[in-house]
């Protein structure tokens, strides 16, 4: 396929995700922004009912999770299974239906969330009506990536792909599972499961959302973007088939960490809590071979933010798989439970791993896909590199010593057995963390609009065309 292959790929979806992405990604940080903002300083809400911090939360995390973190999912997985498989996508139709139908999805939770609609389970608020939608646009995701991969032209599928299918296959049975529900009116549905099994059913969903949506979509990314961008192979192709099975076998019984001394049965939260030990290794296998990939080139690392962007990623992505088997146990996480040390580790996931590895992989592909050379501006790359990696030092340092500090606060006894702190004392305390985590957050906004700014110049300067910058077939 070394002729003419650029005509024979379609990279108009896959230039339309990923602007939006970019796009998506300086809404949802900026409502995150505003969030934390209202934390440090509640009056925030002007007294209007859609900017209370109860509405606007599920709205910053779906914002970032599913339009940023989606759109750039479906740019990358449409652009490297078309490139690995060297065919064009299965149906240019199902492709446009999929941007029209997750855009209408996205424009649908913005304006619902704030209006106060959702069934009240973390990460899948929105009713019933949106949830079918997202159903049929992810079913037409599905046949149309594995679609590519049956007609493709080379015998052997790529080990990204492995990780895309896994996350699409995932995503699909998680959804359908845990938004089962029954409904009262076009807004208003209950839970289809009652109780604890409710709470386990939600778990198992959360966990792996973390664990499919947020790491191995992205870990597909990794396996294709950083050995491209090194020019150079995967460094054991071998650990990663090893890294595939044992990732996505553990994950799916690690959920009941997240109910740890609740009415779930012991025996379930400690096979939730081995469980997650186990996950360290495959996941530590996974960065290990990503950073390693850089093997006897780490001079790249110096002069390529891009890189810069993909492996430091790898690094955050090491240290929150390092973190979570540690919360998993119940001992540490009878400490961490409630406290804002959660929302450290969350944000070392999602600011470090999730969001490095797609700027990185946006950079990659932008330039590409509307037929230049490079970014608009390498410098503004680097400039972003620096502000997001100081944003998400400073906001994870922050949720870390005020999650432990209002962890001990609140289990501090007298010896009579009184509270030593009441609860108000604790939120005291926590007021400048707050306001540090506010600054760390501006960065990481500040970051991501220049990136959109590159992004737009990228695309007013280079000529809009379906001819991608030929390169060699895949790593
Ligand atoms: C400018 C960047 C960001 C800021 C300032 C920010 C801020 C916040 C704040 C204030 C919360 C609420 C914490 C609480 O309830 O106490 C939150 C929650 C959350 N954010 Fe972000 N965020 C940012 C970016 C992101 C990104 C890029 C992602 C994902 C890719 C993300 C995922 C989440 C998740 C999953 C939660 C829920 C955490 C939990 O329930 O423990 N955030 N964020
Ligand atoms: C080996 C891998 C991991 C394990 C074992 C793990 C474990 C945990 C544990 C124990 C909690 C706290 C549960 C609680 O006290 O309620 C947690 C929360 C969370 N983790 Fe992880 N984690 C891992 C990796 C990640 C990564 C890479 C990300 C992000 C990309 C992430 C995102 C989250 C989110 C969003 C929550 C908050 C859920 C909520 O309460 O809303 N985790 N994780």
């Amino acid at each position: 396929m070394a002729t003419n292959r650029s005509a024979t790929y379609n990279d108009t979806v896959v230039r339309l995700f990923a602007v939006a992405a970019v796009v998506w990604g300086v809404v949802g940080m900026a409502v995150g922004v505003f969030i934390a903002s209202q934390l440090a300083w509640p009056e925030l809400n002007f007294g209007v009912p859609w900017l209370t911090y109860s509405r606007l939360r599920p709205l910053h995390t779906n914002a970032v999770i599913f339009a940023f973190g989606g759109c750039a999912l479906f740019a990358t997985s449409y652009y490297v299974v078309q490139r690995t498989c060297q065919t064009r996508l299965f149906s240019d139709a199902l492709g446009m239906f999929t941007f029209v139908g997750w855009q209408a999805v996205i424009l649908a939770a913005a304006v619902t969330l704030p209006m106060g609609m959702t069934q009240g389970k973390e990460y899948a608020e929105l009713e019933w009506p949106i949830d079918l939608l997202i159903a049929v646009v992810w079913v037409a995701y599905a046949v149309n990536f594995f679609g590519t991969i049956g007609i493709r032209k080379v015998r052997h599928i790529y080990v990204a792909n492995w990780f895309y299918g896994a996350f699409i296959l995932a995503v699909a049975l998680l959804h359908i599972v845990n938004s089962a529900a029954v409904p009262v009116d076009m807004t208003k549905s209950y839970s289809a499961y009652a109780g604890v099994q409710d709470a386990m059913v939600q778990w198992w969903y959360g966990h792996n959302a973390v664990g499919f949506f947020l790491t191995a979509g992205f870990l597909g990314m990794m396996y294709y973007f950083i050995p491209k961008q090194a020019g150079l192979p995967v460094y054991s192709y071998r650990l990663s088939i090893v890294h595939f099975w044992a990732l996505i076998f553990t994950y799916m019984w690690a959920g009941p960490h997240h109910l740890h001394y609740t009415a779930l049965p012991d025996w379930a939260q400690s096979v939730g809590m081995l469980f997650s030990l186990i996950l360290l290794a495959p996941s530590w296998g996974g960065m290990i071979n990503g950073i390693m990939t850089l093997s006897g080139a780490w001079h790249k690392l110096r002069d390529d933010p891009i890189l810069k962007f993909l492996i430091v990623s790898l690094s955050f992505y090491g240290m929150s798989t390092f973190e979570g088997p540690m919360m998993a146990i119940k001992t540490v996480n009878s400490l961490s439970h409630y406290t804002d040390w959660t929302v450290g580790h969350v944000h070392s996931g999602a600011l470090g791993w999730v969001g490095l590895i797609s700027m990185g992989s946006l950079y990659y592909l932008i330039p590409r896909l509307f037929g230049r050379k490079q970014m608009y501006s390498t410098t503004a790359i680097s400039v972003h590199f620096w502000a997001a990696t100081i944003g998400i030092v400073l906001y994870i340092a922050a949720m870390w010593i005020a999650g432990v500090m209002q962890g001990l606060m609140w289990r501090a006894v007298n010896p009579d057995g009184t509270l030593v702190y009441s609860f108000v004392e604790s939120v005291k305390a926590t007021y400048p963390f707050y306001v540090l985590r506010v600054a760390g957050g501006l960065l990481y906004l500040g970051g991501m609009i220049l990136m959109l700014w590159n992004t737009v110049m990228t695309v007013m300067a280079g000529r809009s065309s379906t001819v991608s910058v030929p390169q060699p077939a895949h790593a």
